[in-house]
């Protein structure tokens, strides 16, 4: 993909009406900080217009970027940040249930996980709820760059069970520092979810 023009359109809030958009809708979900922001500034060759953080519980909202006005990149709120109140987690909870139920453009659900890390419970509820909603997520299994490269297969081996995926999904080792993955990223958005 050649990326011309970036717009950050519509952000939207727990009252906000979601946008009817007549391009396809490309959806990235996953715990906070997870690096679904860096990830969409890789995928836009952009250093921080997706705003990132340090701190987790960064995007509150439903952002979509617009790409080439071609397709939108949606860059969803995180889960299981520990330190909001339950409530506000159950509001995020109903805002990207409500996303992944009623967008109309949604073609294609990215869900990220830590490569480091075994999948939380969280993660796997999101992957059998996104499955449930008939959707074949893709994982990303970001921070690629944290691992040595010795340890990579060993580490995707465990993502892959740690969510009991469904034999043949797609997982992306993907790193916004060295952009490793991108263009895999890229690629299968093109031949599979455009067009
Ligand atoms: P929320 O908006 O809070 O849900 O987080 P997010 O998933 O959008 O994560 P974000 O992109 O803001 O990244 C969180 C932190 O992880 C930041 O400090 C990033 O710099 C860091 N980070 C993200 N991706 C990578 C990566 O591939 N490698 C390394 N080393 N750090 C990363
Ligand atoms: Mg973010």
């Amino acid at each position: 993909m050649i990326i011309k023009n970036v717009n950050l359109e519509t952000v939207c809030g727990i009252t906000s009406k979601l946008p009817e958009n007549d391009k396809p809708e490309i959806a990235f979900a996953g715990k906070s900080n997870v690096g679904k922001s860096s990830l969409i500034n890789a995928l836009m060759n952009r250093k921080s217009y997706a705003r990132i953080s340090a701190t987790p519980g960064k995007t509150q909202t439903i952002n979509y970027y617009n790409i080439n006005d071609e397709l939108y990149l949606v860059d969803l709120p995180g889960y299981g940040y520990a330190k909001v109140s339950e409530q506000e987690k159950a509001q995020w909870g109903r805002m990207i249930e409500n996303y992944l139920h009623s967008s109309r453009q949604l073609k294609a659900i990215f869900l990220l996980i830590d490569i480091r890390h075994e999948p939380s419970a969280n993660d796997k509820m999101m992957y059998e709820w996104v499955v449930a909603q008939g959707y074949n997520p893709i994982i990303i299994a970001t921070k690629l760059d944290k691992l040595k490269r010795s340890q990579v297969d060993k580490h995707v081996k465990m993502v892959k069970q740690g969510l009991n995926l469904i034999p043949g999904t797609i997982v992306i080792p993907f790193s916004a520092e060295t952009k490793q993955g991108r263009e895999e990223i890229w690629e299968l958005t093109e031949t599979e979810f455009l067009g």
